[in-house]
Parts: structure tokens; sequence; C-alpha cells
């Protein structure tokens, strides 16, 4: 077993990226925000981890590319005269995701990884999404450079946790927070948003 085998357990379902399409412009404004927010996860599990030295130029290196993310995203939204938004919606799936880590400092820091690992993933399936779909030849290849972005970023944080944990136990636990994550999208309501 490799990172590259480690699938999600459900699609999003038509009715998300129609809802995305519909509304575009609130689409890619929760898109910016969700750049900015990885680039500070990123950023965060150094400030948390500074002993982890094997991970850190990984991890700077992530953050660097989702703030560039972020930057191109931005660059869209001025083109379109859009604003980013003035306060940012709670992301009822990143919480509700956090709260099934285990609570020691390890199992703790391996969870963290998995959840990083499987929203990447997450972004992958619905950035492809929105670049199969949507019409405008230029933004469908923008979300082509997103989406093969976030799929190397979903392997990039399981092969940070083999770094520190055996892989039987990185990608069983992976199995076990994707199912939760299947669930907890399923509950999502359906919004023009990336979560
Ligand atoms: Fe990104
Ligand atoms: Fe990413």
């Amino acid at each position: 077993m490799k990172s590259s085998d480690l699938k999600l357990k459900i699609d999003s379902s038509p009715a998300w990226i129609a809802a995305v399409l519909n509304d575009f412009d609130h689409f890619l404004k929760d898109h910016a925000d969700a750049e900015r927010k990885a680039s500070g996860m990123a950023m965060s599990f150094v400030a948390k981890y500074p002993d982890r030295r094997e991970i850190i130029p990984e991890l700077i290196h992530t953050g660097i590319e989702e703030l560039e993310h972020f930057r191109l995203v931005y660059k869209i939204m001025e083109e379109r005269g859009l604003q980013l938004n003035h306060s940012i919606e709670k992301d009822i799936y990143i919480d509700k995701l956090l709260k099934t880590m285990h609570s020691g400092r390890e199992e703790r820091f391996r969870d963290r990884l998995i959840i990083a690992s499987i929203v990447e993933n997450r972004g992958f399936e619905r950035f492809k999404m929105v670049s199969d779909h949507i019409e405008d030849k230029k933004l469908a290849d923008f979300y082509r450079m997103i989406y093969l972005s976030e799929a190397k970023h979903g392997h990039v944080f399981v092969d940070m946790a083999l770094n520190y944990f055996p892989a039987p136990e990185v990608f069983e636990r992976w199995e076990v927070l994707a199912s939760l994550e299947a669930d907890i999208l399923s509950d999502l309501a359906i919004r023009p948003t990336l979560h």
C-alpha cells in the first residue's frame, strides 16, 4: 500500500457541483478563504511541532504553494470585481473532522496529518469536478492546475505521517477517518462552497 492507493469513500453529489456552477462568484470567495486557511494550517503545523524537523521543509513548501493558490484565486476575483469575505463562516466540515482526533500527543499529531491528507483529497475531488464541468476554458485549466496540486498535497501529508508511524497504522487510521469523513460530508447542506 502507498499513499496514492488511498481513496475517499464517497463522491461529491451532482447537486453540489450544480450549486457551485449556479453561484460561481460565491464559490470563488469561499475557495480563496480555503486556500488562505490551508496555507495557515501548514504553518500552524510548523508552529505546533518545531521538533519534527523531518517535515518542516515540506510544510513550509506546502504553505507557500497554498498561499500561491490564494494569490491566483484572488487575481480571478479581482478580474470579476469580487471582494474577499469580511468574516469567514465556520467550516463545519473541518470542525467535525478535527473532533475525530484522538487525544494523546502522538496520536493527535498522526490524526492531524491524516485529516490534512483527507481534506486535500477532497479538495482534489471537488476541484476536479469544477474543472470537468465548468464551460469557461481558462477556468477549467486553472482548476486543473489546482486539483493536480491538491492531489499531490494529499500524498505529501500521508508521507509525512509515515516518517513517524508504522505504515499499517497510518493506512488503517486513514481508512477509519475517511469513513467518518464520508458521513460528515453527507450531512453537509448543499451550498456553493468548497465544503
Ligand atoms: Fe491549495
Ligand atoms: Fe492543498
